[in-house]
């Protein structure tokens, strides 16, 4: 059974048009702002952290947290919006920014106040090109409205003028432009690869100021907490540690892929496949799950009964992510899967550090000899020993992300691997044959 929940992020399933300004404001839309402007930023910063909110673009690190790293002297702070939104599976952001812009506009005011912003940036990805005209119109309306402008007509809780410009920014289009300090290079005008830490963001990201990189969907998230407050939002989902709305993305192998938003912790992955997914077309059992698009661990079959929320899926071996859940069947060969997730990776290495730049050029030749039946029992030795020098060693994710697909898939699904072997009779033992003889 479907759960009985109304969703807050997405409230409207299947609309295709923008919800505009005036719609926004009848159902109560800006009251977390006006809510916010009461209040001195440190407290909006204690109520965010209070309400246990993490962030959705993959590494689920604290939001409150993140904000109370920005130093509170003068001179400029960004915030910075990661729309990049280039996960394989991953379709959340576009439905936000698509269908309801003032939520994450509402989101990016209150979060400046918060930190002190007063010029923010949406980085959108170059092919969302309709969820960048709507944004660009939903910042017209909001300044037009004197919700947003330098200044705007709210006044802060100092009796000050609350001050906001917010830029719309589309990339030009690779995966690395998702990593925070790729895409502050990207803004700056540079070539996106990412920065070596320290320094953080916090303290010196965009032109070297105070910045917050925050997803879409986490900023999506911060009105509700403004508006209702800690208790109602820890209410929805699993708390201490998973707290809120969730929006999981479905594909792959299932009756209805889509953008599903949900309470943390309260259905199992078995449960979001079956009775909101329809299950597999074929009718032929999941072989396996990718919980985080391509970036985190295969899930096996056996741990289909994993709750969705950060810690169920790391219990079950890997990590909630961006929550993009793309179902295999047992259709699927493991190792031509692992092979196109290494090509995707060894083709959006930016190429700044080695153990990835060669790392997954290795795996993929290595992989690509086992598909063709060259392979041999040692490669599966040589990939687990390639990825062991990658993971952990390289300056961003991506490395870890590069070889999950591989590690899993071997620890999970070797007879795949082995299925393609075939066997190579060596020189030395056919003369042994021969002297046998
Ligand atoms: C290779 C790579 C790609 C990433 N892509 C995205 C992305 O498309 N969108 C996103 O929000 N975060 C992405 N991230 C995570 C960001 O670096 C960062 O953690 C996130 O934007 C922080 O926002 P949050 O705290 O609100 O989650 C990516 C990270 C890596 C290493
Ligand atoms: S891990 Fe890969 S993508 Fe990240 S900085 Fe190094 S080379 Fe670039």
């Amino acid at each position: 059974m479907p759960l009985d929940y109304q969703p807050i992020l997405l409230p409207n399933p299947g609309r295709t048009t923008a919800v505009a300004l005036t719609e926004y404001e009848q159902r109560g839309g800006y009251d977390g702002l006006r809510n916010a402007l009461r209040k001195k930023p440190e407290d909006v910063t204690t109520m965010v952290k209070d309400a246990g909110l993490k962030g959705r673009g993959g590494a689920g690190f604290p939001t409150g947290m993140k904000w109370s790293f920005v130093p509170k002297g003068p001179g400029p702070k960004y915030l910075v919006v990661n729309a990049d939104e280039s996960e394989p599976g991953t379709f959340k952001d576009r439905d936000l920014m698509e269908i309801e812009p003032h939520t994450l506009i509402e989101g990016i005011a209150i979060g400046s106040y918060a930190i002190g912003c007063e010029l923010a940036f949406v980085y959108i990805r170059g092919e969302y090109t309709v969820a960048g005209d709507r944004l660009r119109d939903a910042v017209d309306e909001a300044k037009k409205a004197g919700l947003l402008g330098a200044p705007s007509k709210l006044t802060r809780a100092d009796g000050t003028p609350f001050s906001l410009d917010i830029v719309v920014f589309l990339g030009a289009g690779a995966y690395i432009c998702g990593e925070e300090t790729a895409l502050i290079e990207s803004l700056e005008g540079n070539r996106a690869m990412p920065r070596s830490r320290p320094p953080f963001p916090a303290v010196a990201g965009l032109y070297m100021k105070p910045t917050v990189v925050n997803n879409v969907e986490t900023l999506a998230n911060v009105p509700y907490i403004l508006a209702k407050g800690v208790d109602a939002y820890k209410a929805i989902g699993n708390p201490p540690n998973n707290t809120g709305p969730k929006i999981y993305c479905l594909s792959g192998h299932v009756k209805r892929p889509g953008n599903y938003e949900l309470p943390l912790g309260k259905v199992t992955l078995r449960q979001f496949i079956e009775e909101y997914g329809g299950g597999t077309p074929s009718g032929r059992p999941v072989k396996g799950v990718l919980p985080a698009g391509v970036s985190a661990p295969i899930i096996p079959a056996a741990n289909l009964d994993a709750v969705l929320d950060y810690d169920g899926i790391k219990g079950a071996g890997s990590m909630l992510g961006s929550a993009s859940f793309i179902v295999m069947d047992d259709s699927v060969d493991m190792l031509w899967a692992a092979t196109r997730m290494v090509e995707f990776f060894r083709h959006e290495s930016c190429g700044k550090c080695t153990p990835c730049r060669e790392g997954t050029m290795w795996l993929e030749k290595t992989l690509y000899r086992m598909m063709e039946g060259k392979g041999k029992e040692s490669d599966l030795e040589t990939l687990q020993f390639v990825s062991k020098q990658i993971a952990g060693n390289t300056l961003c994710a991506l490395g870890d992300f590069a070889t999950s697909p591989v590690t899993s898939s071997i620890k999970h699904y070797r007879d795949d691997y082995l299925a393609h072997l075939v066997r190579i009779e060596k020189k030395s033992d056919k003369k042994g044959d021969k002297a046998a003889e």
